[in-house]
């Protein structure tokens, strides 16, 4: 099997292929990034992709059972006595018809993929689940990462589920939710707080692991990647294998946006389905760059030779101004996305589109996706923030079929959400207010109540 997958440099003018038996994070000859390739024609890929459906049958088998790892045809780098899996995957999409009108679009076009099922609360474990594989299959013995806090969580899970190696991770002091940092620490990690961001300590880690020959978890891994392509097959099997019109996704360090186009793109070659969906990139005002590069500066793919001019001027300017990201939804809370360029190729394949969102409509989308019966962590939301805009502004038809990804579970950060229902102005404009989120428009404030049962009883009776 491993003779039909090897790893392949997305620079044209370098076009290096390497087995996938080692661990690169980069093209050793010129440094670009990495995707894992396959010979498709040696491989035993299914007619149809209603074939997949038939393993719900098997989900005694872990193999079968994993969300990610019954669709292993279509990911085949790995030997089935490789795999590492923890029933990762096991995540639902649903029409959301309270989510839909807040959208403005009909009730029955509206969908949420909902990725906060995955064992440690985030979409993570779908590329976790592939770079622990692959990390299996080269021998490693320590991995890390660096993380706005769900890569950690994952790669945390992972090592202390399977004991197989240990995990180190990076992570920005101040800068992850609770929920997250707690997830590291409980799961045994070692886990240093830098003094520093996420872009910082993404910096350092590929130094550390280049240094000491530890693992590389991050999405710079194209291993990752090819586990993160199942949500896509995931929400195409819940609607029976019809495509959507539009897939709509956070922007953090581009991650999801590049496995998403590379498995659509794959899907449409091995003649799987029949056209491809439009992908809508989401950033966070405070975390813009690929907003800003490709709808301000018209940085395109350009068939794998960007315009390197428009880039390096664009890191001068970020570096020269000290510009930081900032924004309520930490998870996205990246200037630097390590995936730009495969992105960029994504937003190509998939005809995309790139919009910011403020902190402000991402926790009014946040708490009409938890008033809709979901639940989601601030950067998710941005997800459902985007279509609405996108709907507003018409690029989105009534008509048409919408998915939005919704990256991470609700109880990862609660400290925003429940600033936003707050009752308590000082704590509203403690967390949220230096973020210029200024208004509650869909708060449900807690009610403060005197220890009495006729006072209660007064405000039972209040309720409408
Ligand atoms: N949503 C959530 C909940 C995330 O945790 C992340 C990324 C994203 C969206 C963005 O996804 O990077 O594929 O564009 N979190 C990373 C982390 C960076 O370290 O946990 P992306």
């Amino acid at each position: 099997m491993s003779e039909s997958a090897f790893l392949r440099c997305i620079n044209p003018d370098c076009d290096a292929t390497f087995a996938v038996n080692q661990a690169l994070t980069g093209c050793p000859t010129c440094g670009d990034l990495l995707d894992v390739d396959y010979d498709w024609d040696r491989l035993p890929v299914p007619k149809n992709l209603r074939e997949f459906e038939s393993r719900w049958s098997l989900r005694n088998e872990p193999l079968e059972f994993s969300g990610v790892w019954r669709f292993r045809q279509l990911l085949p780098f790995a030997q089935e006595n490789q795999i590492v899996t923890i029933g990762e995957g096991q995540t639902i999409l649903q029409q959301a018809s309270a989510v839909a009108r807040f959208c403005e679009l009909p009730e029955d076009r509206l969908h949420l993929q909902y990725e906060g099922l995955n064992p440690s609360g985030s979409f993570k474990d779908n590329g976790m689940t592939a770079a622990c594989t692959h990390a299996h299959m080269v021998g490693a013995k320590h991995a890390a990462c660096a993380s706005t806090g769900n890569t950690s969580a994952s790669l945390a899970i992972f090592a202390s589920a399977t004991q197989m190696f240990r995990a180190i991770v990076f992570v920005g002091s101040g800068k992850i939710s609770y929920g997250k940092l707690s997830q590291a620490l409980d799961y045994g990690s070692k886990t240093l707080q830098l003094l520093g961001d996420f872009d910082d300590a993404m910096r350092q880690v590929q130094d550390v692991c280049r240094e000491e020959k530890i693992y590389l978890c991050n999405s710079l891994n194209p291993f990752r990647l090819e586990g993160q392509k199942t949500i896509i097959y995931r929400v195409l099997e819940s609607l029976r294998w019809q495509v959507p019109d539009w897939i709509v996704v956070p922007g953090g360090n581009l991650g999801n946006s590049s496995a998403f186009g590379k498995a659509l793109h794959e899907l449409k070659h091995l003649g799987l389905i029949d056209r491809i969906p439009r992908l809508a990139v989401i950033n966070a005002r405070g975390a813009n760059t690929l907003y800003r590069l490709y709808e301000q500066q018209g940085l395109r793919w350009n068939g794998g030779r960007l315009d390197r001019q428009i880039l390096d001027a664009f890191y001068a300017e970020m570096d020269k101004s000290g510009r930081r990201a900032a924004t309520l939804a930490t998870a996205i809370q990246i200037n630097r996305p390590v995936n730009l360029k495969k992105a960029l190729r994504s937003l190509e394949v998939c005809d995309g589109v790139v919009r910011e969102v403020s902190d402000q409509e991402i926790l009014d989308a946040k708490a009409q996706v938890g008033a809709g019966g979901f639940g989601c962590e601030p950067a998710s939301a941005a997800s459902v923030a985007g279509a609405k805009l996108l709907r507003a502004e018409g690029v989105i038809a009534p008509s048409e079929t919408v998915v939005c990804i919704l990256t991470g579970h609700q109880l990862k950060d609660p400290t925003a959400t429940v600033a936003y229902h707050a009752a308590d102005e000082e704590q509203f404009d403690r967390e949220l207010g230096s973020h210029g989120v200024h208004a509650a428009p869909f708060a449900n404030n807690p009610i403060v109540v005197e220890n009495e049962l006729h006072r209660i009883m007064e405000v039972i009776h209040g309720l409408n």
